[in-house]
């Protein structure tokens, strides 16, 4: 291990030391033991968030990012549902809850999804020493979250699965949805109307699946999250296989491929050689924004033209490769937006670590290690600079956003295959 790596294992670890949470809430009368995102701003349990703090915790302390993923999975509900937020300690923070644009399933829970990461996280997890017995732990729920998403998010059964508000991509502000949800001034103010009017006649109908896809208000093949899908879904089959489970392990296999193929046939722009969202309940809509949502499917499998078309956008000057790359909205979008440090308004614009881990990885499975370890270098450089920072401005390297924000740390996961120890 470089000397490099080592000092951002150690960063990693005090900030984690800083961030975690433990606890026994008594809402349910269950121990919790997570790294929350920032304890300024998100003192809560995030799924995604959770997911790639996992992917840290296991190059350090795996226990950990097993308490992790227990505590993820702690309030999974019997359909298999895991919420997007989990209020362990709701009470101590009322008046920030106030100020959140959320739907909730309970009032410790939050009722909608976020990219499902999860097979990821627990393949990290269960390295090592007692791995076996952790996944023999947590299998069922692991399985039981993605037939649910299979069983209520993919109604036309085409592989894709539907985001029906914007925040379940993870991805809040994103350009990408601006004309969708009409937005017409970048302002927040703007954007919580937004919500309210997907969210106000959701509350209507009881937030029941089928009446909300009726509605028709937010239904998203969204590119991100479905190459996040197809991924894990691939990641389960290997965890499954490991545990025994071959034929469940492969058809799981068979899922992931069919996304993936759906990804491309459907999502697939040749002419602008990018992915787009298909929006609406018949999936007409196309939400043609260049972000580097539309970049994800490099992770895949993906015919070499589509991928190579991707790779020309990360070169591209005048689109991605900033000094610091990658940048969350391209360039010359006229929704890319500087970052500032009074603007609430996420991915319009910075560069933010979690993405910068799934394209770097996406790079090299398409043979571009040379891209793929820019983008491995400048990430961790952006940690050495500007310290664990929301996100960062492309041209200068300045950190905005939360401070002491958690899954930053994925630059440790980077630094790892920059020094090439896996
Ligand atoms: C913001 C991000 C979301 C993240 C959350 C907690 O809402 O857009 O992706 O999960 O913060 O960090």
């Amino acid at each position: 291990m470089s000397a490099r790596y080592e000092r951002m294992r150690d960063a990693v670890r005090a900030l984690y030391d800083r961030n975690r949470q433990r606890g026994t809430a008594p809402w349910c009368g269950l121990e919790y033991d997570f790294v929350c995102p920032s304890t300024g701003t998100y003192p809560f349990q995030w799924f995604w968030d959770s997911c790639f703090h996992t992917v840290a915790l296991a190059h350090f302390d795996v226990g950990r990012a097993r308490s992790e993923i227990r505590s993820l999975l702690a309030n999974a509900q019997p359909d298999g549902f895991v919420a997007h937020v989990t209020f362990w300690q709701r009470e101590r923070y009322e008046e920030m809850l106030a100020t959140y644009a959320i739907a909730y399933r309970t009032p410790y829970l939050s009722d909608c999804i976020q990219p499902p990461v999860l097979a990821e996280a627990v393949a990290a997890a269960a390295q090592g020493e007692g791995g076996d017995a952790f996944l023999a732990e947590v299998m069922p729920r692991v399985v039981a979250y993605f037939e649910w998403l299979d069983a209520r998010r993919d109604p036309d059964r085409d592989g894709l699965v539907a985001t029906l508000q914007p925040d379940e991509s993870g991805l809040d502000h994103t350009p990408k949805y601006d004309a969708y949800l009409g937005i017409e001034r970048v302002e927040h103010a703007e954007f919580t109307r937004a919500w309210e009017r997907v969210a106000g006649p959701y509350a209507e109908v009881g937030r029941d699946h089928d009446r909300m896809f009726a509605l028709d208000r937010f239904v998203c093949a969204d590119v991100l999250v479905n190459t996040i899908y197809a991924e894990n879904q691939r990641v389960l089959a290997d965890l499954l296989e490991r545990t025994g489970d071959g034929d469940r392990a492969q058809r799981y296999r068979s899922r992931a491929d069919a996304t993936t193929r759906a990804l491309v046939e459907k999502c697939y722009d040749a002419e602008a050689g990018l992915f787009y969202d298909r929006v609406g309940r018949d999936g007409r809509g196309r939400l043609r924004v260049n972000t580097v949502s539309s970049l994800m499917p490099l992770l895949l499998d993906v015919p070499a033209e589509c991928a190579q078309a991707l790779v020309r956008q990360i070169e591209d000057p005048l689109k991605y490769r900033a000094p610091f790359p990658v940048p969350s909205t391209a360039l010359d979008e006229p929704g890319y937006r500087k970052p500032t440090a009074d603007s609430k308004l996420v991915w319009r614009g910075p560069t933010w670590i979690n993405t910068n881990w799934y394209l770097a990885r996406g790079l090299r499975r398409h043979g571009r290690e040379d891209l793929a370890r820019v983008i491995e270098d400048r990430s961790a450089a952006l940690v050495e600079r500007s310290g664990f920072r929301e996100y960062y401005d492309p041209f200068t390297g300045e950190g905005f956003g939360a401070e002491g924000f958690s899954w930053t740390a994925l630059a440790l996961d980077l630094l790892a295959d920059l020094d090439g120890v896996r």
